[in-house]
């Protein structure tokens, strides 16, 4: 369906990982472009904005007041999913904020243990921690994409409870499941390259990780 606003190529990759017919939490919404895409879209069932500010929190509801979807999509002031119940939500989308923010989202949350539940996650920083927690914690990503936004590569992961945990090496927790083939795929990784060189002045064990992710981008 045509709406009236486009989301840029970093929330698009969010929303195209949100189920058809999904109860929609959006947590750190700011503007709630997000929820208001799907709901006019018509994508999800309903949907929730959420946000710890006030300040962002009442720009998302200018959002929804624009577009008349008051009675549509609901609006949370709260910290994380604190002040959301689990029968509530099955998609929750955590964009835009950094690792250790997302980290502590998710640990507060034991409801996530939940294998109906989907998880869209794109951290600003530190994707290493994220995807080691999530290993960690019996959780897997199913799927990765990345995107380029203004000229800098972001990576979005789709992921789901598998309630077993599932070892993972440091290598995979810089590289996740994303496809060096693929040229947006392949800018992050050159990225997560750099970072690492950068890393192996403190610590040997980082070039390594660097070099192989290097020959993996290079080699493609
Ligand atoms: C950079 S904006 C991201 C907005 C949007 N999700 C996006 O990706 O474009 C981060 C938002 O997350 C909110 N935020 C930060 N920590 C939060 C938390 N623990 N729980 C809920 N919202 C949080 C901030 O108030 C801010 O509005």
């Amino acid at each position: 369906m045509q709406t009236p606003f486009s989301l840029d190529s970093r929330l698009t990759l969010c929303a195209d990982f949100v189920r058809v017919g999904a109860k929609l939490a959006d947590i750190g919404t700011d503007h709630a472009y997000l929820p208001v895409k799907l709901t006019l879209e018509g994508k999800v069932l309903t949907a929730i904005a959420a946000d710890i500010n006030p300040e962002p929190l009442s720009r998302g509801m200018q959002t929804i007041e624009k577009y008349n979807l008051q009675d549509k999509i609901q609006t949370r002031l709260c910290p994380g999913l604190e002040g959301i119940c689990s029968d509530e939500v099955t998609d929750i989308v955590i964009a835009g904020m950094g690792a250790d923010t997302i980290i502590g989202v998710l640990s507060a949350a034991p409801w996530l243990k939940d294998s109906s539940k989907r998880l869209i996650l794109q951290p600003m920083t530190k994707c290493e921690r994220v995807i080691k927690f999530l290993y960690d914690s019996g959780f897997e990503i199913t799927e990765q994409k990345c995107c380029i936004a203004e000229g800098k590569p972001y990576t979005v992961m789709c992921v789901e409870y598998t309630a077993h945990t599932n070892p993972c090496t440091e290598l995979f927790t810089y590289t996740g499941k994303l496809n060096p083939e693929l040229y947006e795929d392949k800018e992050f990784l050159k990225l997560q390259a750099k970072l690492l060189m950068k890393r192996s002045a403190a610590d040997k064990k980082y070039k390594l990780l660097a070099e192989i992710i290097k020959e993996r981008t290079d080699s493609q």
